[in-house]
């Protein structure tokens, strides 16, 4: 029971990885902040995972707009009086070719996946240091270690958590604050339906390679298991997280691997 009475706000509380992370803390006796969009898919899931009032809070709010995140930490402190953990999950992909994707576009894949993520790491260090403990958590994906295709800023976006968190993980620890990078593979999820056109229109599509693919419940054991042995970075997924692998020892062969493979 690693997680009872633990503070852990969770991003992209409303569906998918988040939602399954949602369930599994709650079982575990967690204290929860749930962030999404919509206050009232939150209130659903909260619902759904018998949470008790004095047990959560949810705070709602558009990753592409992080102004007010300090003042999230603060409402979170008066409930809580810390922050254990910080699941930076919330997060949109993308389906759209490079030269089509609009620069207004790529701006928004970049604030919902990479600035939001470093505006609320920030804004809970500030708890962190004076606790002198904590525990960021980044849902990056295996797009975050190489490019695919109708994913460039997607896959930029998440590359560039890599480089900002691995540097942050060596300044932080000092301050006993842990930072993790997980990596998800295929996830049965919303994300192909969610995920934006080149004009930001939503796809509104299951991918074919998404439908029988690792379970968001199994996704979500699997990061609490590595949140618990303080990992640095797991890669999650069936056999498509090998390609991490191949990219490493063999990179002309992932290409051609890659070259060969449906964008869906
Ligand atoms: N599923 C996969 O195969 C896979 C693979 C690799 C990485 N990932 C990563 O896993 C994370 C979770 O995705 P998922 O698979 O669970 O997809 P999902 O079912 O589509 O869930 C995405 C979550 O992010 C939230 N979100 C999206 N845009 C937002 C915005 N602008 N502001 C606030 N919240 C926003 C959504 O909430 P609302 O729409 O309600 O606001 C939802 O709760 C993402 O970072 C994704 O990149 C997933």
């Amino acid at each position: 029971m690693y997680f009872n009475q633990k503070v852990v706000w969770i991003t992209g509380a409303s569906s998918g990885i988040g939602e399954a992370l949602v369930f599994a803390l709650a079982k575990q006796g967690a204290k929860l902040i749930l962030s999404a969009r919509n206050e009232n898919t939150l209130q659903a899931v909260a619902k759904k995972a018998n949470l008790s009032k004095e047990n959560y809070l949810i705070i709602p709010f558009d990753l592409a707009d992080t102004s007010l995140a300090d003042s999230y930490v603060q409402q979170i402190i008066q409930k809580f009086n810390r922050i254990d953990i910080l699941i930076n999950n919330g997060g949109m992909s993308q389906r759209a070719e490079a030269i089509a994707t609009t620069k207004a576009t790529e701006r928004n894949l970049f604030e919902i996946n990479y600035f939001a993520q470093v505006a609320l790491a920030k804004a809970v260090l500030s708890i962190m240091v004076k606790q002198q403990s904590g525990q960021i958590t980044v849902v990056s994906s295996i797009a975050g270690k190489f490019g695919f295709y109708l994913r460039s800023t997607y896959s930029a976006a998440k590359h560039a958590l890599h480089g900002y968190f691995e540097s942050l993980r060596l300044e932080v620890e000092k301050n006993n604050i842990k930072v993790l990078m997980v990596c998800p593979g295929k996830i049965q999820t919303n994300i192909s339906n969610n995920a934006i056109l080149a004009d930001g229109s939503k796809h509104a599509k299951m991918d074919e390679s998404h439908v029988d693919a690792m379970t968001a419940e199994e996704c979500a054991k699997k990061i609490l298991s590595a949140i618990e042995k303080n990992k640095q970075e797991i890669l999650i997924g069936r056999k498509e997280i090998l390609t991490v692998y191949i990219k490493r020892f063999f990179p002309k062969m992932l290409y051609k691997i890659l070259k060969k493979q449906s964008p869906y």
